[in-house]
């Protein structure tokens, strides 16, 4: 008996309290650390448990604070026996990485992937004698962890019921998160509340701890598996809850297999978080494509925003949108206004009638008669402008699927190099043709979706076609191995703004740069200039900060998503939209608070010139930005696009100012948002 022991065992015969000794006879075993692994700088470690029980558990610290405490890692099968206790350990190794690879679009040119790796494997003491290996990755601003699977003598196959992983908060804080499993989908308004408040959340989920620590958990390079949403069980503890299927387990997959990376952000603040996404990226395997300067980052604008008011219909009619005279002066417009794409929606058959949710009728080679495609195809190429298609499927994979070749060579040959896809259904509304043949409705998180979207994306590709869908998959950082997948949807966007009941607050960008943006491009669609949605509802920005956004929210496609005529009737304040670029050298985010506001500035790619954006929320904020992210030395004309003084969201939304100065890396630059305000500003290099 340990001393300890001996001292507690006198204390409680003298006290004698049978209650307490009771407890303490039964305390959990507790664990031993069996393994663990520094990041490059020390700054996080993780450690590898095993208890007595053989149960196998992670913890993880940041300059030796615990940030995520002892949590359980494991399997539920469907037809074989848990992977949970019993194990011992089998074997560890560990590695270092650290190399520089250059995105072909993105936030940044260069991204360093620099991490520490443990690989520890686990072997069954029972009859079973399977092999659970866990690798870890150690970040100096994060980790990601996967388990492998090998195959074993009577485990050739898994049939994934769950995965038992957990994420054990160690210190109290503040989630943002949004529900997961419920009808709208991924489109939800960000939720705050205490950790111990979570219920069953999508990824990313972000944390700002008591201690000001800021967490983002997500996942990364979700490939031929299903999405992990985050239930929380007790206390802190966040358990890994995969999204079900109904055409059998949660994942079915032959062995040897490597689950997604479960990832966890650590950072000391908010703008040191939005950065430690790099990791996302960093998990998924390079480029598979190639060359692929066939992908243009690009601003668009469409037929698209009129229908979303009800102007104009996706259907056949007298307000069919898609006709082939809308669409040429749309493609007049790009081009005499310098954008590069048009985005055409209700181009094909298939939209009249009950298609929300069913899409049986949707034909992805057929136009309506009143849109000649071929003509509008010319015609563009004749202006230099490219066309985004369209491919809406209402959820129905099965009739996509049963079309995606014809459809995608059908555009191929037209010269239509990029299509926005579709999934309007309800969550678990999609129709799936199952291995028995027959129709079974699947959610948009699970395995059968995220195989169907890389197939989408695989076969785009073949064509050289870059996809976007909305209603998607969420992001895990796929773009990096598959650069023709530019962008997609994935929570609200402007589109809420036209219909959205709420519509957008002012906080929700403020919320999104820093939960979902840490997964990746949001085709949002911003730049609505006329402040209003259907019926001439208000929409709670200024105008400043409609052109913030192109800078804050960030996709390699950007839209400008208004009328033509309510950009020719604000020609200052488009006159941004026109300059701003949508690919970058780099990214700096200046400050930030989530749910608060964000400063964020982005060099233009392969220009030396800088763009700057600022959103806050129903607050008013002030800011005063130093221009050192500017070159140093040279002189740059600050085009300023910042709220009038007397600005406000809901009173007085359509007060800009409009200034040009002279700046260098030397200045600083004060910055008032109004309630529900914004800033954006171009940095043009002069001379030296
Ligand atoms: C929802 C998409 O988010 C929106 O952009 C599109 O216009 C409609 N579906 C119709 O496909
Ligand atoms: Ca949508």
């Amino acid at each position: 008996m340990s001393l300890i022991r001996l001292v507690a065992a006198f204390v409680l015969y003298f006290l004698a309290i049978p209650a307490t000794a009771q407890t303490v006879a039964q305390a959990p075993p507790s664990a031993a650390v069996v393994a663990s692994a520094s990041s490059p700088s020390g700054t996080i470690k993780v450690q590898v448990t095993l208890n007595p029980e053989g149960r196998v558990g992670y913890q993880v610290s940041r300059l030796g604070q615990p940030v995520i405490a002892e949590s359980r890692l494991g399997f539920l099968f469907t037809d074989a026996p848990e992977m949970l206790r019993n194990f011992q350990l089998a074997g560890q190794s560990t590695s270092s990485f650290d190399q520089t690879w250059e995105e072909p679009w993105g936030e940044y040119r260069t991204i360093r992937n620099r991490y520490n790796e443990l690989t520890v494997s686990f072997d069954e003491k029972s009859w079973l004698k399977r092999r659970m290996t866990v690798v870890f990755r150690v970040f100096d601003d994060g980790i990601g962890f996967r388990y492998e699977l090998p195959t074993a003598p009577n485990f050739t196959h898994a049939n994934i019921a769950d995965e038992l992983t957990e994420f054990n908060v160690a210190e109290p804080g503040t989630a943002w998160w949004d529900e997961a499993l419920e009808w709208n989908r991924e489109e939800y308004l960000y939720r705050k509340t205490p950790i111990e408040e979570v219920g069953v959340a999508q990824t990313p989920l972000t944390i700002r701890t008591a201690s000001g620590l800021h967490l983002s958990i997500h996942e990364a390079a979700l490939v031929d598996y299903s999405g992990m949403d985050l239930r929380r069980v007790q206390g802190r503890v966040l358990k890994a809850m995969l999204m079900p299927s109904s055409s059998g387990p949660k994942v079915s997959r032959d062995l040897p297999m490597a689950t997604p990376w479960r990832v966890i952000m650590i950072a000391s603040d908010a703008p040191a978080l939005y950065k430690s996404a790099q990791i996302i990226l960093n998990l998924n395997e390079p480029n598979k494509l190639g060359d692929v300067s066939w992908v243009h980052p690009m601003k668009y604008v469409g037929i698209w925003w009129a229908m979303h008011l009800d102007k104009a219909t996706w259907n056949s009619g007298p307000k069919h949108g898609a006709t082939t005279a809308n669409a040429k002066a749309m493609i007049d417009f790009a081009a005499k206004n310098g954008f590069g794409g048009v985005l055409i929606e209700g181009w094909n058959k298939g939209w009249d009638g009950d298609w929300f949710g069913n899409g049986w009728d949707f034909s992805f080679t057929e136009p309506y008669p009143d849109f000649d495609i071929a003509e509008v195809a010319r015609y563009a190429r004749s202006k230099g402008v490219a066309i985004i298609g369209h491919h809406e499927t209402a959820g129905n994979i099965a009739n996509y699927e049963k079309q995606l070749g014809p459809a995608l060579d059908f555009y191929q040959k037209l010269g239509i190099h990029a299509v926005k896809t579709g999934y309007v259904a309800d969550a678990g509304g999609i129709q799936a043709l199952g291995p028995d043949g027959k129709i079974h409705f699947e959610w948009h998180q699970g395995q059968v979706m995220v195989n169907h979207h890389l197939k989408v994306v695989t076969e785009a590709a073949k064509r050289q076609i870059t996809v976007d869908p909305h209603e998607p998959v969420k992001d895990t950082g796929l773009r990096r191995t598959y650069p023709n997948w530019v962008a997609r949807e994935g929570e609200r966007g402007m589109e809420y703004n036209a219909w959205g009941e709420p519509k957008n607050p002012p906080e929700h960008e403020a919320n999104l740069i820093f939960t979902r943006m840490l997964s990746g491009p949001f085709d949002f669609t911003p730049g609505i200039l006329s402040l209003t949605g259907k019926n001439n509802t208000q929409i709670l920005s200024t105008l400043a900060k409609q052109l913030a956004l192109y800078v804050v929210i960030y996709s390699p496609i950007q839209m400008a998503a208004d009328l033509p005529e309510n950009y020719l009737a604000n020609p200052k304040p488009f006159q941004f939209i026109k300059d701003v670029a949508v690919d970058w050298d780099d990214t700096r985010v200046l400050a930030g608070e989530v749910g608060d506001y964000a400063v964020i500035a982005r060099k233009a790619r392969g220009s030396p010139n800088w763009f700057l954006g600022a959103v806050g929320d129903e607050q008013e904020r002030r800011f005063d930005v130093p221009l050192s992210f500017l070159e140093p030395g040279r002189r740059y004309r600050a085009e300023i696009y910042r709220d009038g003084e007397n600005a406000d969201c809901r009173t007085n939304p359509r007060s800009i100012v409009i200034e040009q100065r002279t700046v260098t890396a030397n200045d600083r630059l004060a910055l008032k948002l109004a309630p529900g305000g914004g800033a954006a500003v171009r940095f043009v290099a002069l001379g030296r």
